[in-house]
This record gives structure tokens, C-alpha cells and sequence, in this order.
């Protein structure tokens, strides 16, 4: 699919959205904080999952660590308790798999590394693959301090970016907590799910984050179209709780997201996704980080908090 064809499809799909409800882009897109007030009883109240206070502590340890968040570039952290919660629901599944994170402020692959030193499962190898090299950097730190450095990986990319080949179809997981695209109907999120997928051999799973709220109609629509394209390139949806996390968001304090996972379905025919073994140009996906950040975006954030706009250099890698 050419750029402009599917910036142009996105465009005509957020006009038909704006069009059913009779509303005007903004007021669709936008989420009026006063509409949720105290999120409605979930599954997740019925999972029952403990925060011992050692564990508390392992999350606090990385909240201290972790460089300032760029709220402008969707970096929000998920609240301390919630992340316990995440890592000890995940661990499972991740025991002794190779996972590659798209994307992870919230380093749950280092909480998970922490976890471990209290007897919770450990992937066999954890790759983040992230645009912020001060968060690369405290990452490999970490696991060096924390002795799981023989697990860890890192390397500077941005999803924009094709892939490195040598990471195409190499890990059992992905794991992802994307920009949720809520001012363009989950594309940016779609964007780094299709690296995820990109990034597990056939036959293999993912776990992604995403918000699913029936306060927020912008969720339910990403949500939908997600799972239609998930459907539409043989990825069934196994699992899914819903408003398990929040974040430390000031202007929607009780936005939640969902977890679910995801299985590559072999032996479906069905086509390559539309961003999948290219570059992908920023406007082909507008409003990627929302209304407040215009393009060019950076493709990476330098060790001192500078933005690096250079889209010309070829990739560099940092390894742990
Ligand atoms: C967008 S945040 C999602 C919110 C999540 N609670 C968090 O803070 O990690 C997920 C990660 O994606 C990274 N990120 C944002 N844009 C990116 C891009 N274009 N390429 C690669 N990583 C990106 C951020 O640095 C962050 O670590």
C-alpha cells in the first residue's frame, strides 16, 4: 500500500467515525475527564492479585530510576500496584521465552527482572527495543546492578524504522504498552503491534496493553479496529481482561487499560501488514502522539533529553 493511499484510508475511516455520531473530530476524539468519574466493577476486581510490600518496593525502585517521562511523547508510567500486578500475570507465560518489548518506559522487562530475585519466572532473553536512549541506558544499568545482564538486551530504534533483520521472526513474544492513537483511531498503536508481530517466529504470542473503556467511545473504536486488523493477519485474541492498569495520567486519572493476548494463527492465508519490512513516513499516521506534537518527530531521545530528528543517519544499536 502506498503512503498516501493509507494516511488517505485512515483519514476517510476517522471522517466515517465523525460522521455516525454526529459530532464534531475533536469532541469524538477528545475525552472529557468528567465523563468517568469511578471506573465500573471489572474482572480484574475478581482476580485478587496481592502487592507484597518487598514487591511494592521492586516498582518504587524503578519508578526512582526511570528518567523523567515525556508525557508529550506518550511516555506515562502505569501506577506502582498495577505494574506488580501486570508482571505477576505475565511472568507465567513469559518463563524461559524469548521476548522482544516494543516500547517500554514502564520497564516491566526490568520489574520482571526483579521479580525474579523473589522466585518469579524469568524469560530466557529480554530484548526492549525503544527511541529513548536514557532509558536504554538505566536499563542496562539496572540489570548489570540487579544480576540479570545475561537476559537483558537493548537497542536504539524507532518503529518508524524497519526492522534490523537480524531481529525479523526471532523471539516466542512480543510484549507492547503502545501510544494508544487517540486522536487516530489506534493507528500508532497498530504501527508498533505490527513490529511486535514482525518480531515473533510464526506460531508465535503477544501481550498488549490497550485501553478498552465504555466512558471513552474513542477506546472502543481503536479497540475495534485493532481487533479487525489483528483478525484480517491470523492473530486470534486468546485473553483479555479489561481495566486492569492506570497511570499517573493528571488530565484523565481514571483512563485504564486492558490486557490481552495475542496468537499468530499459522497457515491462514491472508496478506503482509500494510507497515510491515519498511520505513514508515510520519504522515502516513497523523496525530501520532496526539494534537500536541506535530512533525517531523524525533527518531530518537539523546542521553541528555535532546530530541535527534536526523531520519537520514542509518540505525544505531546500543547493546547491553
Ligand atoms: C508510548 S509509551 C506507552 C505508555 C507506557 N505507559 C509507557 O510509559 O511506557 C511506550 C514506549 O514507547 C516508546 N516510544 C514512543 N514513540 C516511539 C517510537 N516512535 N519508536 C520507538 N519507541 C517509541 C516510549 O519511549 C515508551 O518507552
Amino acid at each position: 500500500m502506498s503512503d498516501q493511499t493509507s494516511s488517505t484510508i485512515i483519514r476517510r475511516r476517522l471522517a466515517t467515525v465523525t460522521d455516525l455520531r454526529g459530532a464534531s473530530l475533536d469532541a469524538y476524539t477528545t475525552a472529557p475527564t468528567r465523563l468517568a468519574q469511578k471506573p465500573s466493577p471489572r474482572l480484574e476486581h475478581l482476580l485478587r492479585i496481592r502487592s507484597t510490600p518487598d514487591e511494592l518496593r521492586m516498582a518504587e525502585l524503578i519508578d526512582r530510576f526511570r528518567p523523567p517521562s515525556l508525557r508529550i511523547f506518550d511516555q506515562i508510567p502505569m501506577r506502582s500496584h498495577d505494574h506488580v500486578r501486570q508482571a505477576k500475570l505475565i511472568a507465567p507465560y513469559l518463563a524461559d521465552q524469548s521476548v522482544a518489548f516494543m516500547g517500554d518506559s514502564d520497564c516491566t522487562s526490568l520489574l520482571l527482572g526483579l521479580l525474579s530475585k523473589c522466585g518469579r519466572p524469568l524469560p530466557s532473553r529480554m530484548l526492549i527495543l525503544d527511541f529513548d536512549a536514557r532509558l536504554l541506558r538505566v536499563a542496562v544499568d539496572v540489570a548489570k546492578a540487579y544480576g540479570f545482564s545475561h537476559v537483558l538486551e537493548a537497542r536504539l530504534y524507532n518503529a518508524f524504522d524497519a526492522l534490523p533483520g537480524d531481529l525479523v521472526s526471532q523471539f516466542d513474544w512480543f510484549y507492547t504498552n503502545p501510544p494508544y492513537g487517540s486522536h487516530n483511531l489506534g493507528e500508532s498503536a497498530r504501527l508498533f503491534i505490527t513490529r511486535g508481530c514482525e518480531l515473533v517466529r510464526p506460531g508465535g504470542q503477544g501481550c498488549i496493553i490497550l485501553p478498552h473503556d465504555r466512558q471513552r467511545p474513542w477506546t472502543q473504536a481503536a479497540m475495534w479496529e485493532t481487533q479487525s486488523f489483528l483478525t484480517q493477519h491470523a492473530w486470534a485474541v486468546n485473553d483479555k481482561v479489561r481495566g486492569l492498569h492506570r497511570y499517573r495520567l493528571d488530565d484523565d486519572r481514571y483512563l485504564t487499560s486492558s490486557l490481552m493476548l495475542v496468537e499468530n494463527v499459522e497457515g491462514v492465508p491472508c496478506q503482509s501488514m500494510p507497515y510491515s519490512d519498511r520505513r514508515v513516513a510520519y504522515d502516513e499516521i497523523p496525530l501520532f502522539y496526539g494534537r500536541g506534537v506535530m512533525p517531523p518527530y524525533p527518531r530518537y531521545i539523546c542521553h541528555d533529553g535532546s530530541v535527534d530528528e536526523d531520519w537520514i543517519m542509518p540505525e544505531v544499536y546500543i547493546d547491553a
